[in-house]
């Protein structure tokens, strides 16, 4: 039986922390996870990364999965396709908010939002507007930790030190309860970092409808979604929401997009996509939907796949 606890100098892992000791885990049942001593934790956090929120052990998707990959292990995202992606993809259209048409499969949240940002671009360059690529995102928001979706906060302890990899995108302070109620300050910042960047370079503008770990559970007053919805209509970037952790039902419907006044042109999701449904193994979590994005582009190319 192996230790229940590992430190770094005792195994070939590279973990994330040397001076932590950590947790071996061995079996998971429902919300409770079980190291090798048999200690069990609660696991509160769904994994850890609020990835495993339908729990562990749950029979009908151990042989949904075992059916699935009994039948093919594995489905080219760009050159191939299968019922279970069609379906699924069908599935999440009805789902998502009204005028949500497709949907464009990855593997995780920060691959999602990724996509997102190449499909705005995408969007931009198709209909001859080659100068959008800046994003501006509020400051305080967490959207993965690749080097992209690292651009996309302005945490400066997230992006150290790795800042010269790191796009230059702009960001504006977050409007909270306590220092912007109305919305009215972070729509002005808003205002001056189009000014300042030139709204004819801007891409989209990229948030999550409710905060999540940045800022838990807040959600910006209406008068700042629709401050926002008339600036796209005015400047022609788009919106992304980032539905990482508030899609797929977390958030009391199906997307927390379904609850504010202004539809968004992209929306990603992940961690708790259906992957239970048949999904092949390169359908499995992260997904990115796309709306208005479609209508101006003869045939908007992500990552060499027409979508
Ligand atoms: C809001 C948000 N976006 C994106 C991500 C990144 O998702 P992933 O860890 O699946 O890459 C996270 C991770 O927790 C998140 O909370």
């Amino acid at each position: 039986m192996p230790d229940a606890l590992v430190a770094s100098d005792a195994t070939r892992v590279f973990p994330l922390e040397l001076d932590r000791r950590y947790p071996v885990v061995v079996r998971g049942d429902g919300a409770w996870v079980e190291d090798s001593s048999g200690k069990r934790y609660l696991d509160a956090m769904s994994g850890g990364s609020m990835a495993a929120t339908l729990g562990h052990g749950r029979r009908e998707i151990i042989a949904a999965a075992a059916a699935q990959a009994g039948r093919l292990s594995y489905v080219h995202n760009e050159r191939l396709t299968n019922p279970q992606r069609e379906q699924l993809a069908a599935e999440l259209v009805e789902l998502a908010p009204p005028g949500m048409t497709r949907v464009r499969f990855t593997t995780g949240g920060a691959e999602s939002n990724e996509m997102a940002i190449q499909m705005a671009r995408s969007y931009h360059v198709e209909r001859g507007d080659t100068s959008r690529w800046q994003v501006i995102s509020p400051a305080q928001a967490y959207h993965g930790p690749t080097m992209a979706t690292l651009g996309l906060t302005g945490r400066p302890g997230l992006q150290s030190p790795f800042g010269p990899y790191i796009p230059r995108h702009r960001h504006i302070p977050p409007s909270t309860w306590r220092f912007d109620l109305t919305g009215q300050a972070a729509l002005a910042a808003l205002d001056s970092v189009l000014e300042e960047v030139g709204p004819e370079n801007v891409s989209a503008y990229f948030c999550e409808p409710i905060t999540a770990a940045a800022l838990p559970a807040y959600s910006p007053p209406d008068r700042f979604w629709k401050g926002l919805a008339e600036r796209r209509d005015r400047h022609g970037f788009l919106i992304c929401y980032d539905e990482v952790v508030t899609g797929i039902g977390r958030a009391g419907h199906w997307f927390a997009a379904e609850k504010l006044p202004l539809v968004p042109d992209i929306i990603a999701t992940a961690k708790r996509s259906p992957t239970a449904r048949g999904g092949s193994r390169s359908a499995t979590r992260g997904t990115a939907l796309r709306s208005r994005a479609r209508s101006g582009s003869k045939s908007s190319r992500c990552c060499g796949t027409k979508v």
